[in-house]
């Protein structure tokens, strides 16, 4: 009897095994893997995937932090690359977060952050190590610290920047995440802190997608890491969070003051002083822990030429903050820009955040002072910080060195306009900017986006952030750099190309027969050689906006765009478009003043042409020369920030020998080499704005 058991049952599992293997071998390999890991592993606990965990998001930017003290958490930290998640909280061994320690030799633990590579932080991390140069994914960055809690204080950890993801972890717990890189974000960490060492854990993912500001495609490098300074922060219980000074609105002898507390009851008061003026004032908490005010005095006005700062002090709580803080008034009366009262021309330039001489992402004090040396020389009061919030040295340096600043969101090109996570984050980047430099007197405009197609969709996403800046911050000027120039006026500006092309010496008989070509499609309305234009900017957002900002490429790509348009060669079209643009005005139907945030032309630094081909320092030279007398002939035109003063690192251009992945309309190289175009403009800003005879 078992006998017959014994054998019916090896012939089952025969007939189950072969039954099985039919099973497996029908599945996809997919199929099979998902199988076989589903034996594996309990519900939930995936190799690959990541949680579906959901992470608090930072409370509101916290102010005054080179007020405040603090330990810094910069040094050397480890860092382990994950792109594939393996570290992800959830997986199968529970990932990094646990930090699981092979304690007995026996543990399969395969990551050991002790052991790990080390970066420094801040800094990017794609700068750091050449196999990350063009790296674009997840990674884990990891330090301890020590740490003593004290009764009646909070710590709070304090990041610059995170690009442009980063989920926090202390002693194993899940702090928070901050999406949205270039702008300070802080967690309290007090109750996961210990007392003696802490395991600080971020895992950093610097993606950019189709939905996230800035989206996947930006022409500059899109450094991923902790890419500012990391801080713990000592509060007290009861402290104030952020204030906020500024001239009223209608008296440079009166400052308006607005205090923001934590756990300050109402009724408490707050106490500002400025001792150079001998001037103090005393302020009431309200219910929603805010205390507004006034101060009355008299300060001398801050301005590019007396850049007067004052030390303030504000006490509430148990906090006393001190801050160099300056007061200016900026605004705008028809086509002027007014700095106190009087008419200013914005004699500027345009930057990245990069330092010179150096790779990746500049961060530190020096790497900003010698960025700003640097367009001193330059004879500049102005500088466009494009295109994305920098760290905190440069408006505190703008602010003693007399520049004033253009201050920008990664709102660039083609955005998602329609999600709602996409404008939620545009406007925590605006909101956080606003609020961390609203007391920076060299800070004049703050600006919304950079060359974003003229649709309903993008009008409705930048009026919203429009609206937010204003609410936030109604002291200062809002723009946003247009792609200016219809259809129809590329269409005449080729006509009058083409009449001086026909009209041209120089011009072979072929490409004559392309420009009539042209002139015949305009028929009546051809132009004459002598023909000059006027383009005029009609961008429905110019109505929302103070200024108006144009970024304009006559002389570099226009002159291959409409070189292609009318079939001709560029070496043709190149030096009949800087002939014409003598001849070239630029105003606005908006009767408001004219910014010209970027006009530029690449060029490599040593590299000479006598014929003035393009790349060369020549060329650059000559698009400069053109450009600079047609923008001074244009009488709406009330300031420039040429693109650029550094050559920059960007995706966009491989061209070996001449770019290899750096941008190259910098008047300086990399290395801070000045090109002959630097020394131009630099004498056209001293000059009063006016080309040398
Ligand atoms: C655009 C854009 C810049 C870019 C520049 C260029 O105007 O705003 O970010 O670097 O052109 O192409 O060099």
């Amino acid at each position: 009897m078992i006998r017959k058991i014994i054998l019916s049952f090896i012939g089952l599992s025969v007939i189950a095994a072969v039954g099985l293997g039919f099973y497996i071998s029908s599945l996809t390999r997919t199929e099979q893997a998902r199988l076989l890991l589903s034996w594996t592993m309990s519900d939930g606990e995936a190799l690959f995937q990541s949680s579906a965990e959901t992470y608090a998001t930072p409370p509101a930017l916290l102010g005054w932090l080179d007020a405040r003290q603090k330990q810094s958490l910069n040094g050397q930290w480890s860092i382990i690359v994950d792109p594939m998640g393996v570290g992800t909280p959830g997986s199968i061994f529970g990932g990094y977060p646990l930090d699981r320690q092979n304690i007995s030799g026996m543990s399969l633990v395969e990551y050991d952050f002790a052991t790990a590579q080390k970066i420094t932080v801040p800094g990017d991390v794609n700068s750091q190590d050449p196999r990350l140069f063009f790296y674009r994914d997840k990674f884990w960055l990891q330090r301890d610290f020590a740490a003593k809690t004290t009764p009646g204080r909070r710590t709070l950890l304090h990041f610059g920047a995170a690009n442009f993801t980063a989920t926090v972890f202390l002693n194993g717990q899940a702090i928070g995440r901050h999406e949205g890189g270039y702008v300070p974000f802080h967690f309290d960490v007090t109750d996961a802190l210990k007392n003696g060492n802490n395991r600080l854990l971020v895992w950093v993912d610097n993606r950019l997608t189709d939905a996230s500001i800035p989206t996947g495609r930006t022409d500059w490098w899109p450094y991923g890491g902790l890419t500012r300074d990391v801080h713990l922060v000592d509060v007290p219980e009861a402290h104030i969070v952020n204030a906020k000074l500024a001239l009223a609105a209608d008296s440079d002898q009166l400052i308006n003051i607005e205090i923001t507390g934590q756990n300050i009851a109402a009724g408490e008061q707050a106490i500002v002083q400025i001792d150079e003026l001998s001037v103090e004032t005393k302020l009431q908490f309200n219910k929603q822990g805010i205390a507004r005010g006034q101060i009355k005095a008299a300060p001398q006005l801050w301005s590019p030429e007396n850049p007067k700062l004052y030390a303030i002090s504000v006490r509430a709580g148990g906090s006393w903050l001190r801050e160099p803080i300056g007061f200016r008034r900026i605004e705008t009366r028809g086509q002027e820009i007014l700095l106190n009262g009087k008419a200013v021309k914005l004699k500027g330039i345009s930057t990245h955040e990069e330092p010179i001489g150096e790779a990746g992402v500049a961060h530190s004090e020096a790497h900003m002072r010698a960025l700003l040396q640097e367009a001193k020389a330059l004879g500049v009061n102005f500088i466009r910080a494009a295109h994305y919030p920098y760290n905190r040295h440069l408006p505190r340096l703008a602010d003693e060195m007399g520049l004033m600043l253009w201050e920008e969101i990664p709102v660039y090109w083609q955005i998602d306009w329609q999600t709602d996570a996409t404008l939620a984050i545009a406007r925590d980047q605006m909101a956080r900017l606003v609020q961390r430099d609203w007391n920076r007197a060299s800070v004049i405009i703050w600006s919304v986006a950079n060359e974003t197609p003229n649709t309903a969709e993008r009008l409705k996403f930048l009026r919203n952030l429009i609206d937010l800046t204003r609410k936030l911050d109604d002291t200062r000027l809002v723009s946003a750099a247009l792609l200016g120039g219809s259809r129809p006026d590329f269409a005449l500006i080729a006509a009058r190309l083409a009449a001086r092309g026909v009209a041209s010496e120089n011009v072979s008989e072929l490409a004559k027969e392309r420009f009539q070509a042209v002139l015949d499609q305009a028929g009546y309305f051809a132009p004459s050689a002598s023909d000059d234009y006027q383009m005029t900017i009609t961008d429905p957002l110019g109505k929302y906006t103070d200024i108006i900002a144009y970024n304009q490429y006559f002389g570099w790509y226009y002159s291959a765009l409409l070189a292609r348009q009318m079939g001709v060669d560029e070496a043709v079209l190149r030096p009949l478009m800087l002939d014409f643009m003598a001849d070239l005005r630029i105003a606005s139907s908006y009767d408001k003043p004219i910014h010209i945030s970027e006009f530029g032309a690449g060029a490599k630094f040593g590299r000479r042409s006598a014929d003035n081909h393009i790349w060369s320092e020549e060329y650059q030279l000559a698009v400069y020369q053109a450009q600079l007398d047609m923008l001074s002939k244009s009488p709406q035109v009330q300031g420039l920030s040429p693109w650029i003063l550094k050559d920059f690192r960007a995706m966009l251009w491989p061209l070996a020998g001449i770019q290899d992945y750096y941008n190259r309309k910098g008047l300086i190289d990399e290395n801070g080499n000045r090109k002959p175009a630097f020394y131009l403009l630099r004498d056209f800003y001293n000059n009063d704005m006016k080309l040398p005879d």
